[in-house]
């Protein structure tokens, strides 16, 4: 296993090289196999303490780190803003520097406000891993995506890869496009007009307006959930006919020549971006993604470890 990364935090896809993607899914297939064996464990994070911050909700991505915290036999503490001083005025940069005088080694932190974890780093002194910031980034996420499709598709190069919904709101749809364009895939962006940030180009990615063109030149259909909690407007006229223009069900599938992979980062909001018969047929890899999550976050957990 490789055991060096050229950065000292996990901060977003643009600070990492094409080496580093490649030495964390190096490390995260051993241990998948690791996870996959009677005894899950292994004590390469003993004597590390891990403070998980969650500021904002969370299912996959608090779990999966403190199971993967857990698997590599580190010590862990959880912490929600809710009941926190925080309500009592503390900053960020003090509620973690007290968290750090405790002997706290790294710091995993969800956060609503993009470059949170940017400013972490430059303000405290400690290994930062970002768990999402706001519409920015969510690097694990897209890992932890690249890492599964990686053992569909072998090789990204001249692979095309649709990312379908609200790439506005959506620190996963960034994450993605720098990981995948890194990986060397093609990469398009399909939704409304009105959940397409205007400068799409810069990151080297074109727009497709229709669905049914997109699926047609796809490998991979990448579906992002509608951020509701993050719109203070209407970006489009009514749910139902989202659904029906940018949601993908059976039917429309059926009328691919090909087998595109469906991915989806979770959660979902059912009958939106994917229908019912969609999710439940099996045709999708997004429980792949959320088992592939555990392992990739062990990877990244460990190489950042050796750093400290
Ligand atoms: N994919 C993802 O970040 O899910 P959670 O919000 O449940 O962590």
């Amino acid at each position: 296993m490789k055991n060096k990364l050229s950065v000292s935090n996990l901060l977003g896809i643009k600070y990492i090289s094409l080496e580093d993607i490649y030495s964390i899914f190096d490390a995260a297939e051993t241990f998948k196999e690791v996870i996959n064996r009677k005894i899950k464990k292994v004590p390469s994070l003993r004597d590390i303490t891990i403070a998980n911050l969650f500021f904002e909700n969370s299912t996959r991505t608090k779990i999966s780190f403190e199971l993967a915290q857990k698997r590599l036999s580190a010590d862990v503490v959880n912490f929600s803003s809710s009941g926190s001083s925080i309500k009592k005025g503390e900053t960020l940069a003090d509620t973690v520097n007290n968290i750090l005088s405790m002997k706290v080694d790294m710091i995993v932190i969800r956060h609503p406000s993009p470059g949170a974890s940017v400013f972490l780093s430059k303000n405290v002194k400690s290994c930062i891993i970002n768990a999402g910031d706001g519409c920015h980034e969510h690097p694990t996420q897209a890992l932890l995506d690249a890492f599964t499709l990686k053992s569909k598709l072998k090789d990204f190069s001249n692979k095309n890869i649709l990312i379908v919904g609200d790439i506005l709101h959506s620190r996963v749809a960034l994450s993605n496009i720098l990981v995948f364009k890194k990986l060397g895939a093609n990469v398009k962006v399909c939704g409304p007009l009105s959940l397409i940030p205007k400068y799409i180009k810069t990151l080297g990615v074109e727009y497709e307006p229709s669905l049914e063109n997109g699926l047609k030149w796809c490998h991979v259909a990448s579906m992002l959930r509608i951020q509701n909690e993050r719109m203070n407007q209407s970006y489009f006229p009514t749910t139902r006919e989202y659904a029906k223009q940018f949601g993908l069900n059976l039917n429309k599938l059926s009328q691919c020549d090909k087998d595109i992979i469906i991915t989806h980062p979770g959660p979902i909001n059912r009958g939106v971006e994917l229908s019912t018969d969609l999710i439940d047929s099996g045709r999708t890899v997004i429980l792949d993604q959320v088992e592939n999550g555990v392992a990739v976050r062990m990877a990244v957990l460990y190489l950042l470890a050796s750093k400290l």
